[in-house]
């Protein structure tokens, strides 16, 4: 038995042009909302990171055809062959975006049952915002044993006031409703790039959407939906964390495809730190040139337009290596931290309470044995290996396969020293 790990030494100044994936944030409900049609539609500019694979595997448990392009990084689903509407334990284990299926599933059956998904390590990750739309537009909510079933010979057309904009609460209550006859409205909804890639390929597939002002959303239901094609957006968080590495090695570097005019808090605040940034025409397209003194900046994250908590623990790092006192605050999840024990096993200068941490620039980090917790720390501690004296290992690299296509190879492209190494474990 071989487990993979990274070796990480500290590199050069990034330099050069890197290409972006789509996003991965977007693919996976884009993929899941397929279900409500019964037909062939094709996706293009797909990541294929691991939760992508993990996704296919699922709609293949439910009876759709997919064909893969790769190396045209396409997929073609099929789900006019959908006869199944349960998704059990191992996958639901796996990905835990897999509820984004209950939506559609309830939709176009009527029924869906999925093992219960569980926490992951950044937090308990609840499902009852989804669980309790579902139950208010007439669904009768059931367990049995590990397993969570939702049944509803019709659904009702509902008004929704969302406590916390939920990003997945927001896609399952707006697919469930795209074929429920009636006004479904959902207030505070959430904003995300990602929520507006699913809104445009429902309404191609024929689904009413309006989008009012202040994060209200309309849905008006439809008989049926059609198969379409799509292109998926390109993926926000991918470019930030590539800037940052650019930003911490003291590098230059330019994203041509890199969506500027969704990133513009977190951009806002490395021109803070003294980086100077440059944003294409009609917000696409960024360059980044370090600066060789950051200053230190403080924030909290937010849900969108606000900081996102997806680029948290890159720019933690690049705060431990800025001049002055920060203070970074994580309102999003309850345990989304867990890098900064790794970053202090590094020299890094972070006192931590609760989810807020208060962090004293340092001149260099050390090279150190990390383990990755999460997608987005894992970035992180990527981003840490190269800028840091000396070499690290990383460990837990399937965590960066789930949510990246392939970042270290963009790194490496752009002058990363970072090597896959395999032991037996
Ligand atoms: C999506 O997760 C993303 N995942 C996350 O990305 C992202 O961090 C998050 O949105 C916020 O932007 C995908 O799109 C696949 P939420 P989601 O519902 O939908 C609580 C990554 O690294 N909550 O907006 O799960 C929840 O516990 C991942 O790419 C409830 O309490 O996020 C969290 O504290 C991580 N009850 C907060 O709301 C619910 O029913 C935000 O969750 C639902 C959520």
């Amino acid at each position: 038995m071989y487990t993979d790990f990274l070796v990480l030494e500290k590199s050069p100044c990034l330099q050069g042009i890197s290409e972006l994936s789509g996003a991965k944030n977007a693919v996976l409900v884009i993929m899941a909302s397929l279900i409500a049609t019964a037909g062939k539609s094709t996706l293009h500019n797909v990541p294929f990171s691991h939760d992508v694979f993990q996704m296919i595997s699922l709609l293949e448990s439910l009876g759709a055809q997919v064909v893969i392009e790769a190396d045209i990084h396409s997929l073609t689903i099929d789900t006019s062959s959908i006869m199944y509407y349960s998704v059990n334990a191992d996958i639901m284990k796996k990905m835990r975006a897999s509820i984004l299926v209950m939506g559609p599933l309830l939709a176009r059956f009527g029924k869906a049952a999925i093992a219960l998904p569980g926490g992951c390590l950044i937090g308990d990750r609840p499902i009852d915002m989804h669980l309790n739309a579902f139950a208010r537009m007439g669904a009768e909510i059931s367990l049995d044993g590990t397993y969570l079933y939702a049944q509803a010979k019709r659904l009702t057309a509902e008004r929704f006031i969302l406590a916390y904009p939920s990003v997945g609460a927001t896609e399952n209550i707006m697919m469930a409703a795209t074929l429920t006859e009636g006004k479904t409205t959902i207030v505070n909804a959430a904003l995300e790039p990602e929520v507006f890639d699913l809104v445009a390929i429902l309404k191609k597939m024929g689904a009413q959407i309006n989008l009012l002002p202040a994060g209200v959303i309309e849905i008006i239901g439809v008989k049926e939906l059609q198969p379409v094609t799509h292109t998926i957006i390109m993926d926000r968080l991918e470019a930030g964390t590539l800037l940052l590495a650019a930003a911490v090695t003291g590098g230059e570097i330019t994203l041509p495809e890199g969506p500027g005019h969704s990133l513009e808090v977190f951009l806002e605040k490395l021109s803070e730190m003294g980086h100077s940034i440059d944003i294409g025409i009609d917000g696409v397209g960024i360059h980044l040139k370090a600066t060789h003194s950051p200053r230190a900046v403080s924030f909290k994250t937010m849900p969108y337009p606000g900081f996102p908590t997806d680029l948290q623990a890159p720019m933690l790092v690049a705060q431990c290596l800025a001049d002055g006192v920060s203070t970074i605050t994580e309102t999003v999840f309850e345990n989304r931290m867990l890098h900064v024990r790794e970053l202090q096993k590094m020299g890094a200068h972070i006192e931590l309470d609760g989810m807020v941490a208060k962090i004293k620039g340092v001149d260099t980090l050390y090279g150190a044995s990390l383990i990755a917790s999460d997608i987005r720390a894992s970035a992180a501690l990527v981003i840490a290996g190269i800028a840091a004296q000396g070499t690290s290992t990383m460990s837990g690299i399937h965590h960066l396969l789930r949510g990246y296509q392939d970042l270290c190879g963009s790194l490496q492209k752009l002058g990363a020293r970072i090597t896959v190494k395999s032991e037996i474990a």
